[in-house]
Parts: structure tokens; C-alpha cells; sequence
């Protein structure tokens, strides 16, 4: 990587990869010049993203989403030193409008442009505010369409340890408000619900934790949730019941992430645990590990560094795609007119066990 490349560089970065619109313009691969986030409410109305609307939102969205982050961070596009673009993993309808955009716009104005994987980007999220990580790390991504757990050795160098094998952590937050009668996205109102009931009021299983590894399952979790609602009918529900159920839930999928997590580290040795995706944002998650990463882990071992981006970055967003975009390009990689989108995390090519 070209050192003074990375530290004159002014990176235009665009997400597109489900639901968020973002655009960030950063400098010096490390300095925030603008970074802008639009939420598409309309999924609310749906319990769910639908993939057309999402398409259609960013298309109208990105041309004025572009100008204003460009006003915002006081730059010109001639300005610009490279265009960073999500290209893989996501909604391919919603990926393809981000990419159609960022290959015109570079073309337009002559600029390299590099294709960014979008988990990649998590796995690093927690460096814009936090700064380089120490390595290895052990990084946790979990959001609605992803639970990953990576040993990253260095940027670049990615270890798969594991993944669910079924439903993500975030989808599973999502189905059982939705089974509670709750509204969309459910992590968040779930999150608040379970800090008033009663953690131990229901036993729901800890998935994988018996078993080896660092893979994880929740659908099982959400099956539980459904079994101990089924002699109370359809919501509404008493909001003892609802609170009871939400925070008994959550102990348990905070339970076997955490646990997932200690286990990779121990196995690991890694320095760090760096987490990303909108799961991150769990109050419960946040607390249980600083709580488990401040703990003494064998003899001569420091402290494990827990690193968690504030709640905007956590969820999808522009920077942490600047933030990997930046580094691939001074390191001299391009995407040329070949780039394509990819839907899947294993057609992206990133993961490696
Ligand atoms: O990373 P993200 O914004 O989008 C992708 O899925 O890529 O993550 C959204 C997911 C949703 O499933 C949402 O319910 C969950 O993150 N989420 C939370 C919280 N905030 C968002 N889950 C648990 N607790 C939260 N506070
Ligand atoms: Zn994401």
C-alpha cells in the first residue's frame, strides 16, 4: 500500500447494497469529510424491505445524495483522487443501481474506481473511529442479512470461522417482533423492550453452544419464541408477556454470540474483537462484551481490545466502504468496466475457511 497515495487520497464512496442510501467523502483514508445516511421508510409500511422499492428509492436518491455530500465536505468532483462503490454482497437489484452509477460518474470524470465487498467493509467499520486495529482480530459482523465470524490476521488476510446456518441474528429479532405483533425493523424496539422484562422468565435455547466451532443457528431460537406464544393466540399480547419474551430472547442470542465470540479469541489468540452491522447497536451485546473482553483471558494475555462503532456506523453506511475503497486503491487495485454486482457473500469471493 503507497503510504503518501493513501494520505493524499479524497475517496467518493457509495452504498447501495439493501435498503440505505449512503455517500461519504473521505480523506486521507481515515478523516470524515461528509457522510450521509437516507433510511428508506417505506419498508416499514411491509414488515420488510421490498427489493423493487428499494431499487427505485436509490436511483432517485444517489445523483442529489452525491451533490450534497460533495457541498458538505467543501470538495469539487474534480477534487476527487478515486470512487469507491459496494458491489457484492446484497440485494442485486439494489447493488446494480449503486454500481451503474459509480462506473458513469468515474468515467465522467476520469477517476479510478475500485468495487468494494461489503462485508469486507464491516469487518473494518470499527477503524474509522477507533483507529487501526491491533492483529490479529477476531471481527463479529451481525446485521439482518449476515452473522459472520472472521479471524482478520491484517487487512486483506480474512480467516472464515464461522457463519449461521440459517436465519442472521438481526432476522431473527426481526421475525420474532414481527410473531409478537411488533413493528420493523424489531432489533431495535425488541432492544428497549427487554431492559424492562425478566431475562430468566423463559428458558429459550443457546444454539451451537453445546457443539464445537464457531458456527451459529437461530432459527431455532425464533421456533422457541413461537412455541411459548402459542397457548397465549395472535397479538396483541399482555405487555408483561411481550416484555418477558423479548428480554429472554435477547439473553439468549446475546448469550451465544458472546460466548462465540471468547471462543474464537481463545482460539485465536487475537488481540482484538471488532464488531459491525446493525445488531451491533444491541445495548445488551454492547455491555455483555465490554463486560466479558475486560475480564483476564489466560495468564500473560492483555486485555482484549473491544472495538464497536457508534450506532451510524454500525449499520450500513458509505464510510467504512470509503474506508476499505481507499486502501485498495492506493495499493494501486482498480475495477474496470467488468465490475459487476454479486448477491451472495460466497459469489463475492471473500471468504476463505
Ligand atoms: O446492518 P443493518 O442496518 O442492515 C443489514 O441488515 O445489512 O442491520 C439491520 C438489522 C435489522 O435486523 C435490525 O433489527 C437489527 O439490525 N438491529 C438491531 C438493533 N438495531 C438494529 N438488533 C438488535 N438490537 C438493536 N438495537
Ligand atoms: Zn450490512
Amino acid at each position: 500500500m503507497s503510504a503518501a497515495g493513501l494520505e493524499k487520497s479524497l475517496t467518493l464512496a457509495i452504498e447501495t447494497s439493501c435498503d440505505d442510501t449512503s455517500v461519504a467523502v473521505l480523506e486521507g483514508g481515515a478523516r470524515l469529510r461528509s457522510h450521509l445516511i437516507a433510511a428508506q421508510d417505506v419498508h416499514q409500511l411491509y414488515g420488510g424491505v421490498v427489493p423493487e422499492l428499494a431499487s427505485r428509492a436509490h436511483l432517485e436518491l444517489l445523483p442529489p445524495m452525491v451533490e450534497r455530500a460533495l457541498a458538505d465536505a467543501g470538495v469539487r468532483p474534480a477534487d476527487l483522487t478515486g470512487i469507491a462503490v459496494t458491489n457484492a454482497p446484497g440485494l442485486v437489484g439494489s447493488l446494480v443501481v449503486g454500481v451503474a452509477f459509480a462506473k458513469a460518474y468515474a468515467a465522467a470524470l476520469s477517476l479510478p474506481l475500485i468495487g468494494v465487498n461489503h462485508i469486507e467493509a464491516h469487518l473494518h467499520s470499527a477503524s474509522l473511529e477507533h483507529g487501526d486495529s491491533p492483529w490479529p482480530a477476531v471481527a463479529l459482523v451481525v446485521s439482518g442479512g449476515h452473522t459472520e465470524l472472521v479471524l482478520v490476521r491484517a487487512f486483506g488476510d480474512y480467516h472464515w470461522l464461522g457463519a449461521t446456518l440459517d436465519d442472521a441474528a438481526g432476522e431473527a429479532y426481526d421475525k420474532v417482533a414481527k410473531r409478537l405483533g411488533l413493528g420493523f425493523p424489531g432489533g431495535p424496539i425488541l432492544d428497549r423492550l427487554a431492559a424492562e422484562g425478566r431475562a430468566d422468565a423463559f428458558e429459550f435455547p443457546r444454539p451451537m453452544l453445546d457443539r464445537p466451532g464457531f458456527d451459529l443457528s437461530f432459527s431455532g431460537l425464533k421456533t422457541a419464541v413461537a412455541n411459548v406464544l402459542r397457548p397465549h393466540g395472535e397479538p396483541p399480547y399482555a405487555d408483561s408477556l411481550v416484555r418477558d419474551v423479548a428480554a429472554s430472547f435477547q439473553a439468549a442470542v446475546v448469550g451465544t454470540l458472546v460466548a462465540k465470540c471468547l471462543r474464537a479469541i481463545d482460539h485465536t489468540g487475537a488481540r482484538a474483537l471488532n464488531l459491525g452491522g446493525g445488531v451491533a447497536c444491541n445495548r445488551a451485546l454492547r455491555a455483555a462484551l465490554a463486560e466479558a473482553c475486560a475480564a483476564p483471558r489466560g495468564a500473560l494475555r492483555e486485555p482484549v481490545a473491544l472495538r464497536i462503532p457508534s450506532p451510524r456506523l454500525c449499520a450500513d453506511n458509505a464510510a467504512m466502504i470509503a474506508w476499505v475503497g481507499a486502501r485498495r486503491l492506493a495499493r494501486g487495485e482498480r475495477s474496470g468496466d467488468e465490475l459487476d454486482a454479486a448477491a451472495s457473500l460466497e459469489a463475492s469471493g471473500i471468504t476463505s475457511f
